[in-house]
């Protein structure tokens, strides 16, 4: 399972720092970058460019020829999980916890698995909670089984998408 973390840019100067000496490093550069980010963002071209000593439009010339690199973030699904007083006192940190330990995931962090896990503070349905939503719907009554479900399903959404 591939996670990919949001842009940073000293991790991104690590990754390819890592790999200047390589023969043709601009490749394992390239696949190194879109490997941790998902993606190769354009941030990255201008580094590239000089630590390899070549010109920008020649990294974004192999970026563009090779079809596998994306220029943009990964397309990926967005469960609002609520973590507010009532949510709370039903289970929501342990959920949190279970989407931790079970799927890897950081809440507020990047895609993991094409799914993004953001904090929410109230959805509006907390007698039922605890509460989740994704693409405009309330998943109530939330346990680990039901939210490996809405995981799942926002995982193979962000997967026919990609
Ligand atoms: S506290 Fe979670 S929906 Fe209101």
């Amino acid at each position: 399972m591939t996670v990919h973390v949001a842009w940073d840019e000293s991790l991104a100067r690590e990754l390819i720092d890592e790999r200047t000496g390589l023969e043709g490093a601009m490749l394992p550069i390239l696949h190194a970058l879109q490997e941790r980010f998902g993606y190769v963002d354009s941030r990255a071209v201008a580094i590239v460019a000089q630590a390899l000593n070549v010109s920008r439009a020649e990294v974004f010339g192999t970026i563009s020829f090779y079809h596998d690199f994306k220029r943009q973030p990964p397309m990926g699904g967005t469960i609002k999980l609520c973590r507010a007083e009532a949510c709370q006192a039903r289970g929501a940190e342990d959920l949190v916890e279970h989407l931790e330990h079970e799927h890897g995931v950081e809440i507020d962090g990047g895609y993991q698995n094409g799914v993004k896990v953001e904090t929410a503070y109230c959805l509006g349905n907390c007698a039922l909670g605890p509460n989740a939503l994704h693409d405009g719907e309330i998943y109530g009554k939330l346990d680990p089984q039901s939210l490996d479900e809405l995981f799942a399903l926002v995982a193979r959404k962000a997967g026919a998408r990609q």
